[in-house]
């Protein structure tokens, strides 16, 4: 059976109203998710947040399940954060590094990444390399082979970047990084959702996600996966009452499992919302998921490239949903602002976010199809894209 597109539409009140072509910045959620929310947020409102959080405690213990089957991994390997770079940022912080000590990484890595590993560079004398790109765009394989040995004590990958189509070859780094004992951190924020991910199969030891993506989650909602072989090896950068015990005046045990990661305070309704939007996605099915975000990401790159003065520009040998281009001689800011006013969501990703991939020179339009979206949508799109200026 296909995906139903009509269903998932009928599901997702905000299709009625708007072209969203921006699921890479936030996807429209489908009604079940944001009930769930309003329903907590409603027994909260009627019986107090924690009498309510112990009426919701299976529907919170779902959501590590739900993402525990999205990934392919055990409930204890899950903790859930309030985004993407807080899950990241517990996992790279957790390790210790010493002069002389590498990290590689590649030009695709997300910014507030890039600045964490600058930052733990300076602090610590450890090195940070980029690995080259391949004639594809990609990472280069036969560069990280190359550069493995016994300094590198963390591989750390963007799967999908912000700012291009480009898919790693997540699988092929976990294949070497297993083989020579490295820690691989995957930051897989925007992979997950719109790409079936088994961290089995990639490989990876630390996953780091966000809620409100191609997941169609609630804003403030992200999920961290340690595989359990490295999780009592690493020591939280800061501890409360959650993640660890204080078992005596000047004693305190670390939580075992991902939970160590977490923080005792959070948003109830947001968890709870996460892992229905998770069994939502489960619902659809993550090979039909991409599929059809394939199908219509190439549509909308063929349809942009038909257009004059408009130039795709993404790279890589795998591509996904998020689609980049520019219009000769109008702002990219002012390409989505008109767009905006026509009803049609996209984005912009800057240049200044990306300073480690020599390709990124100029601020570039972010289109990103989910499998909601339609070929009328990407008309849309291209009907309402201003005229590329004579040059
Ligand atoms: C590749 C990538 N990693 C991490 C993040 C950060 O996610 P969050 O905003 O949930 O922290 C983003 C956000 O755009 C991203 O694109």
């Amino acid at each position: 059976m296909g995906l139903d597109v009509e269903r998932a539409r009928q599901d997702t009140p905000g299709c009625l109203t708007v072209a969203h072509l921006n699921n890479a910045g936030a996807s429209l959620q489908p009604s079940a998710v944001t009930n769930a929310v309003i329903a907590h947020l409603q027994l909260e409102s009627k019986m107090g947040g924690y009498e309510a959080a112990a009426r919701a405690a299976a529907n919170v213990e779902n959501t590590y399940a739900a993402v525990a089957r999205l990934l392919s991994c055990a409930t204890n390997e899950i903790a859930l954060v309030e985004n993407a770079t807080r899950a990241w940022d517990m996992a790279f912080y957790s390790m210790t590094f010493a002069p002389g000590d590498r990290i590689l990484t590649t030009s695709a890595e997300y910014a507030s990444n890039a600045i964490a590993l600058l930052h733990v560079a300076q602090r610590t004398g450890a090195r940070v390399e980029v690995l080259n790109d391949d004639e594809h765009g990609q990472l280069d394989i036969a560069d990280l082979a190359r550069r493995l040995d016994h300094s590198v004590k963390l591989v750390a990958v963007t799967h999908v970047p912000t700012h291009g189509g480009l898919v790693n070859p997540a699988a092929e780094v976990g294949k070497l990084t297993r083989a020579a004992g490295v820690p691989f951190l995957l930051d897989a924020c925007q992979s997950v959702g719109q790409l079936p991910i088994n961290v089995a199969e990639i490989g990876c030891d630390l996953l780091s996600a966000t809620g409100r993506k191609f997941l169609r989650g609630p804003r403030g909602t992200g999920f961290l996966y340690v595989a359990t072989s490295l999780a009592e090896k690493l020591q939280p950068p800061f501890l409360d009452l959650h993640s660890a015990t204080w078992t005596a005046p000047y004693c305190y045990t670390i939580a075992p499992g991902a939970r160590r990661f977490e923080t005792w305070e959070g948003n109830v309704a947001a968890k709870i919302g996460l892992g229905v939007a998770v069994d939502y996605a489960l619902g659809v099915g993550l090979e039909a998921i991409e599929r059809r975000v394939t199908e219509l990401s190439e549509l909308l790159r063929t349809r942009l490239s038909e257009q004059d003065g408009v130039t795709v520009k993404d790279h890589g040998e795998t591509l996904c949903g998020i689609v980049t281009f520019s219009v000769d001689g109008i702002s990219s800011a002012d390409v989505a602002t008109q767009l905006r006013a026509a009803g049609v969501n996209t984005s912009v990703t800057t240049a200044a976010n990306s300073r480690f991939d020599p390709r990124a020179t100029q601020d570039l339009v972010r289109a990103s199809v989910h499998y909601y979206n339609t070929a009328e949508e990407i008309d849309q799109l291209c009907i309402a894209l201003p005229v590329a200026a004579q040059t």
